[in-house]
């Protein structure tokens, strides 16, 4: 597999006081009112007669001898945030992707927190810039982007390249999300998700264990067994420690890691449901990803993750109907859908979660394709035992520009949905309100930690190019994830 986040790594991101002469592209910020920057050689009218207004989203590309001039539409004044930086750096980066060195003044304007900023105007250009090149051959291939200067004057100037070094590293990790998720099933099973795991570890300052077949099975992970009996690719769990010295906050992480989701014995009916299930292991791309950069932007929190990878495929091994798995937490499940998976899994890895005593849990999954009908392709599904800390997920997603909306987490209503006559809950709990069943199912392994459960069947892909995301794996949850345990 290709290290997306180790090419995103290699472009080299600078900050500067001035636009560096070598410079191929350079984008201004205008705004819809204001002056213009005079470099880019245009009246605030003679712009407009070009239909550039400032307006967010906008953008107006000049020719110029000595590179590209971009004019960078930032809106209204009290429209400029974080995340409106974010997306005009993204827009900036699409006119400008045949470049390989750009600057821009973007982290500037409006004047709001520098190193916010800083940070929003790398994560913008250098996601944008990716592109899932993989397994094509020939030469016009991903990004072309080498170089890329943040430009800051005065006061700003330290705390703006401060942000763009974590901005560096939270576009690295969310890349290598989107590079993990877009990799083809056969080229990542979950052995091989497990070493990447490894392989990382160590500069990211983590410590891995991975447990096999026979782990499991000792550790009594009936979801993962189970899950897996179908297929021919063994399972693996992959737990990973960041701890930090003098933590005194403890967060933990469940990742759901189907690498490929063909339903088992209740296989998905048509082609264009199996095409995406090789990204069935989003979850746990975004949870291992944003591990991989806790250090690089110095979180203080203790965080401890578990990735829960194998496939789900039919077979004369696979679970059958009716059959009663037995978790780690010793409950007992009646599987009626063999494609209703993910819980299966995230079963044992919440359990294994709880008995570490955390101040809290999250899980992200790719859980179920009611949360597509409920919240449409955009919105991740977020729900929780827990208020204040779903709260705290809330001020992330908003922070980081991930959209969430909290579903109720109805046990007093729905709970007896999941009942069984075989065992303590079945795995499915009918045709309706698909994602709180599957979240009250999750809730049933949580213990009394405080919870939150994402679901990102929605926002794991996109089907064409827009704003910060490329066609493909969008690694929906990593920025989040990040947020989350730094300001935990
Ligand atoms: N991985 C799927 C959910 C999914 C659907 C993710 C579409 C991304 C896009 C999950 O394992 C699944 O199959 N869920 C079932 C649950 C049902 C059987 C209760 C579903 O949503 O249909
Ligand atoms: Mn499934
Ligand atoms: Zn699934």
């Amino acid at each position: 597999m290709t290290d997306a986040s180790a090419v995103i790594r290699s472009v080299n991101v600078s900050t500067s006081k001035s636009v560096p002469s070598d410079a191929t592209a350079v984008g201004y910020p205008v705004g819809e009112k204001g002056a213009v920057p005079r470099q880019l050689g245009m009246s605030r009218s003679a712009l407009a007669d070009n239909g550039f207004e400032g307006k967010a989203g906008q953008t107006l590309v000049i020719p110029s001898g000595a590179g590209l001039l971009v004019a960078i539409g930032v809106g209204a004044d009290d429209e400029i945030d974080a995340n409106s930086l974010r997306r005009a750096a993204a827009a900036f980066a699409r006119v400008a992707s045949k470049h390989s060195r750009l600057a821009t003044t973007l982290a500037d304007a409006g004047g709001i927190d520098p190193e916010a900023a800083g940070s929003a105007v790398v994560e913008g250009v250098l996601l944008a810039s990716y592109r899932y090149v993989g397994l094509k051959t020939g030469d016009d291939l991903g990004s072309k982007l080498t170089d890329l200067t943040i430009v800051s004057g005065g006061k700003r100037s330290a705390a703006v390249a401060k942000g763009a070094g974590v901005g560096h590293a939270i576009a690295s990790a969310a890349t290598f999300a989107r590079e993990l998720a877009n990799t083809p099933p056969t080229h990542l099973n979950a052995v091989d998700i497990a070493d990447q795991a490894v392989a990382l570890a160590d500069d990211a300052g983590l410590t891995v264990e991975v447990f096999n077949k026979d782990d499991l099975l000792a550790m009594g992970c009936g979801g993962m067994i189970g899950v897996n009996r179908g297929s021919t690719e063994p399972p693996r769990m992959v737990k990973l420690s960041y701890s930090p010295k003098g933590a005194t906050k403890h967060l933990a992480m469940v990742g759901k890691g189907i690498m490929y989701d063909s339903g088992g014995i209740s296989i998905k009916g048509g082609d264009a449901f199996h095409q995406v299930m090789k990204m069935d292991m989003s979850g746990a791309a975004a949870v291992l990803s944003a591990m991989s950069a806790l250090k690089a932007v110095g979180c203080t929190t203790k965080v401890t993750a578990w990735l829960m990878c194998t496939d789900n495929m039919p077979s004369g091994s696979a679970l059958k109907l009716g059959d009663v798995l037995t978790m780690r937490n010793g409950k007992t499940v009646e599987v009626l859908n063999t494609d209703a998976e993910g819980r299966l899994v995230l079963a044992d890895g919440l359990s294994l979660a709880v008995e570490e005593e955390p101040d809290a849990i999250v899980d992200i999954a790719t859980l179920t394709g009611a949360v597509l009908g409920a919240l449409g392709p955009d919105i991740a599904g977020l729900l929780g035992t827990d208020q204040p800390f779903i709260d705290q997920v809330k001020a992330s997603s908003d922070k980081v520009d991930e959209p969430v909306w909290q579903l109720p987490l109805e046990k007093k209503r729905y709970r007896k949905l999941l009942d069984s006559p075989y065992a303590d809950m079945k795995n499915i709990g009918g045709p309706f309100a698909g994602t709180i069943t599957a979240s009250i199912f999750l809730s049933e392994f949580t213990g009394d930690v405080p919870y939150a459960h994402l679901d990102i069947a929605g926002p794991m892909k996109v089907d064409g190019d827009e704003g910060i995301y490329s066609k493909g794996a969008t690694g929906f949850g990593t920025r989040l994830l990040i947020d989350l345990a730094c300001n935990f």
